[in-house]
């Protein structure tokens, strides 16, 4: 400190028995130089002989590529993938008998454990898997060709084995044979302009929206000629194909008048990848899994 200060405070007399000073003064304050207690000179030693102990065999020191493994091999990440391996041994039996039985089995009365096991794992599945095209809570997203999979308006079918088939290969994908496949054509050049609009009102009509009542007539022939063969005579469309119900009030793109006429000009061509990774390449679930969410899929009120 500078020494103005310490000029102009009495310097305080050491009694007997004090410690030595450290000789630092601070506005006439004296720092005692007293020892360490012991107690804490040894905790101090002990902790530093334990952190070497520690840093020795345990994961410590990092380096570029991770840390020093320590002595005793501990990691949480292995002890992780341990109990993983732990539950999945734990559910092997289940998981093969889920691929063994014949899918229409897997229900609460028939085998309720399976049939539990399904549903939540299947849940879990649709989750990761499924959720980006078909919405959290699987009603699909309106318009934009992802269908809703909780009514029963299916557009390839709703038993467990047509949602199985489904799921499996996919629908218009490249990546595996088997896909589901069709290809509305798109009328866009085929059909004229007045064709077009009538076509549409005979739609709209159809599906109990308001038309044109004129142009809905001449629309019917157009219909007749160019559509029943995949949406039917009747209009409620073909599974076979695909084709959607075109009377009823659920539409994969949409309704108005501006979505149909989008739809007859260019058509669509809906994708779904294959999920089976014994079916293709591409699929990225287990047969055990494809089976689990194809029982949630038909449990969630639609099924048939
Ligand atoms: C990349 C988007 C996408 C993902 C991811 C996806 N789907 Fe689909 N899914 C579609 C489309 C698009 C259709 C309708 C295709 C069409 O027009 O026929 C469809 C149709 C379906 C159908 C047929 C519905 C019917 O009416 O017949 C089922 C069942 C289905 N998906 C289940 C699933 C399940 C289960 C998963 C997850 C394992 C999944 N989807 C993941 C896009 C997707
Ligand atoms: C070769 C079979 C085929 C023919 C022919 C066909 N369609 Fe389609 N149609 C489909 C399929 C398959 C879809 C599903 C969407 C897609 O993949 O393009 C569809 C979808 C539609 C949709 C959308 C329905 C919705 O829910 O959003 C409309 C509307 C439609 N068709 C109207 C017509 C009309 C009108 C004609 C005749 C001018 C026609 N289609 C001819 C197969 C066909």
């Amino acid at each position: 400190m500078s020494d103005q200060k310490t000029e102009h405070v009495d310097t305080p007399t050491l009694l007997e028995g004090d410690p030595d000073t450290t000789g630092h003064s601070w506005d006439g304050i004296q720092e005692f130089n007293n020892p360490l207690p012991r107690w804490w000179l040894w905790t101090l030693y002990a902790c530093i002989v334990w952190a070497v102990i520690y840093t020795i065999l345990y994961p410590a020191w990092p380096l570029i590529n991770g840390a020093t493994p320590g002595l005793l091999g501990f990691s949480t990440r292995a002890n992780v993938a341990e109990d993983i391996q732990r539950f999945e041994n734990m559910n092997a039996d289940i998981r093969t008998r889920i691929t063994e039985v014949e899918l229409a089995a897997i229900t609460p009365d028939g085998n309720p454990d399976l049939y539990n096991y399904a549903i939540q794992g299947g849940a879990a599945t649709f989750a990761t898997f499924c959720s980006q095209c078909h919405g959290s809570g699987a009603a699909g997203v309106q318009a934009s060709g992802y269908p809703n999979l909780l009514d029963d308006d299916w557009l390839w079918g709703g038993t467990i084995d047509d949602i199985h088939y489904t799921i499996s290969h996919g629908i218009r994908n490249e990546d595996d044979l088997d896909a589901r496949y069709s290809q509305m054509t798109a009328f866009e050049g085929i059909l004229s302009d007045e064709e077009i609009a009538s076509v549409v009102q005979y739609v709209r009509n159809i599906s109990g929206q308001e038309a044109d009542a004129v142009l809905a007539a001449a629309g019917e022939t157009v219909y007749l000629d160019n559509c029943a063969a995949c949406h039917l005579d009747d209009g409620t469309g073909d599974r076979f194909m695909g084709a959607p119900n075109l009377t009823d009030a659920i539409w994969l793109y949409g309704g108005s008048e501006a979505a149909i006429e989008y739809t007859v000009r260019n058509a669509r061509f809906g994708i779904m990848p294959p999920w089976s990774a014994e079916a293709s390449s591409a699929g990225r679930l287990s047969e055990a899994e494809v089976r689990s969410v194809a029982v949630y899929v038909h449990s969630l009120g639609g099924g048939e």
